[in-house]
């Protein structure tokens, strides 16, 4: 059990969620997890682990594509999220960047960093926000007058974090910003979640499945594999644990090990059970 201020300072509590899509296939078998307020926590794990599909579970993105959270609860701020749509919790101060970076292609780049905006009418205050969103990406700044179809991935990432900030959240959820990108302009985009956390506050929950940079840049990490949270811990003792250590070994060599197949870790829970 949480203590009273432990649990006052999460801002979203994840408790012992299933989720299954089509009706039949289970995909996340009870999964837990906690985000305290001003940190950037990151959800870790290879292809298919549950990342994506835990994100949309909170942000109530799993309906469309014919999943439901079938077990558990999601608590924002100490309230049942559920009955949200993605509008009602950007209200509540909860917003997603999707996987894939969505822009709108035919719009400029600052064009769609106003529809981040769409619902304040303070037009004085949207202008100083842009402001600073072109404080936090001086790329976007040079580059918005351009078409978002025709920048580059990192810009794109850059555009859909920037137009995120643009609705003044305290959370975001923000999936894999990583993907598909040179390591160089990854390191850029995790500098720039670390400066948005640290200057504006904004809580972040991260999915990556690039652990080794994301335990750089988040304060505590879970480890999720085929649906279930594996490990989780601060990311300095993570990035120093030797189970996730041999994990990453594992994940640079051809065929991936699996997480599970890492027998300390097995022994070290018969310990802790
Ligand atoms: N709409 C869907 N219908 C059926 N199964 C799905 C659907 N979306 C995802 N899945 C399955 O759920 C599991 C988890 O997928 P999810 O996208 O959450 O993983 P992920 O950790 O985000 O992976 P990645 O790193 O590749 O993005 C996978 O086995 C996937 O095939
Ligand atoms: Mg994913």
């Amino acid at each position: 059990m949480l203590d009273a201020t432990q649990t006052q300072d999460n801002l979203l509590e994840v408790n012992n969620i299933e989720v299954i899509y089509n009706h039949v296939i289970l995909v996340l078998k009870g999964v837990s997890l906690s985000v305290p307020k001003g940190r950037i926590t990151a959800l870790l794990g290879g292809n298919g682990a549950g990342k994506t599909t835990t994100l949309k579970a909170i942000s109530n993105l799993l309906a469309s594509e014919r999943g439901e959270v079938t077990k558990g609860s999601i608590l924002y701020r100490g309230e049942r999220v559920a009955d949200l749509n993605p509008a009602a919790l950007v209200k509540k101060g909860v917003i997603q960047v999707m996987e894939g970076r969505h822009c709108f292609e035919h719009l400029t780049v600052e064009e769609n960093l106003l529809t981040g905006a769409y619902t304040r009418s303070d037009s004085a205050a949207v202008k100083r926000d842009l402001e600073m969103v072109y404080e936090y990406f001086p790329r976007l700044r040079e580059r918005r007058r351009s078409q978002a179809g025709y920048t580059s991935g990192g810009e794109q990432q850059m555009v859909a974090m920037g137009r995120a900030l643009m609705s003044r959240p305290e959370t975001i959820l923000l999936d894999e910003p990583s993907m598909g990108l040179a390591p160089q302009l990854v390191e850029q985009i995790f500098e720039i979640v670390k400066a948005v956390n640290e200057g504006e506050g904004v809580t972040f929950l991260l999915a990556e499945q690039n652990t080794n940079v994301a335990l750089r840049f988040a304060h505590y990490g879970y480890i999720l594999e085929n649906g279930r949270v594996v490990m989780d811990g601060d990311a300095a003792e993570l990035r120093e644990n030797p189970d996730v250590k041999e994990f990453y070994l594992g994940m640079s060599d051809e065929g991936r090990k699996s997480f599970r197949d890492v027998r300390s870790y097995r022994r070290r829970k018969r310990w802790l059970a």
